[in-house]
């Protein structure tokens, strides 16, 4: 699939993890576990643009001109499925900021209905990452960078692991901007919105209630 801003990883930790992510008989200690590695390696190539200044750091033998990171980042999990990319990627980046999304679909409208968001007034972050390990309709992660957009992230980043490619086009087409960091792209959506070949319910398998 071609698409400006789409990044499908092929590395080969990542595809090897992802094997077994998939497989029905992956039992949810190591399905958490999987999403956690892939996670971290997902958003280590997410965050490859992110901004660096110098700065001289004094070691025991001497001066070292070094860079450190200029921008500050907000991990934005959509509830519940992004949970579990959390915890992997904040160690990676202890200083980030965690705000979680709470979506749902109106099954009559069809729409996503917020039900929790704690953003304060003003943006305190200008990265944001947005955790979410299905990109399936799209509906939720439009509705999570509109929500991000209007409290006034400067850079947003979708960071998820399978893509169907109605989802993929559909944040693509609302905004263009967002780079889409994903593991890989699938086939399509079944007719209850359900990734194929995919890997089931990303929640129930991570919290064991399939
Ligand atoms: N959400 C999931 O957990 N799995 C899918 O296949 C689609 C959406």
């Amino acid at each position: 699939m071609q698409i400006e801003n789409l990044f499908v990883s092929g590395h080969p930790l990542i595809q090897h993890k992802l094997a077994i992510l998939r497989n029905k008989n992956t039992e949810p200690k190591k399905f958490r576990e999987l999403i956690r590695e892939i996670s971290i390696l997902l958003a280590y190539e997410a965050t490859a643009d992110l901004g660096l200044a110098p700065i001289s750091v004094e070691t025991p033998m001497g001066i070292a001109a070094c860079r450190q990171l200029t921008e500050t980042i907000g991990l934005v999990p959509v509830l519940r499925a992004g949970l579990g990319m959390v915890e992997g990627i904040w160690e990676m980046m202890p200083g980030a900021e965690v705000w979680h999304i709470g979506l749902f679909r109106d099954e009559r409208t069809l729409r996503p209905v917020q039900y929790y968001n704690k953003l304060p007034v003003a943006p305190t972050v200008q990265v944001c990452l947005i955790l979410d390990p299905m990109l399936a309709t799209g509906g939720t992660a439009v509705a999570t960078v509109d929500i991000l957009k209007k409290w006034g992230a400067q850079r947003v980043k979708y960071v998820g692991i399978i893509g169907a490619p109605e989802g993929i086009c559909r944040l693509h087409e609302a905004h263009p901007d967002v780079p889409i960091h994903l593991a890989a792209v699938d086939e399509h959506l079944n007719d209850i919105g359900y990734i194929v070949p995919g890997l089931g319910d990303a929640g129930d398998r991570q919290f064991g209630t399939g």
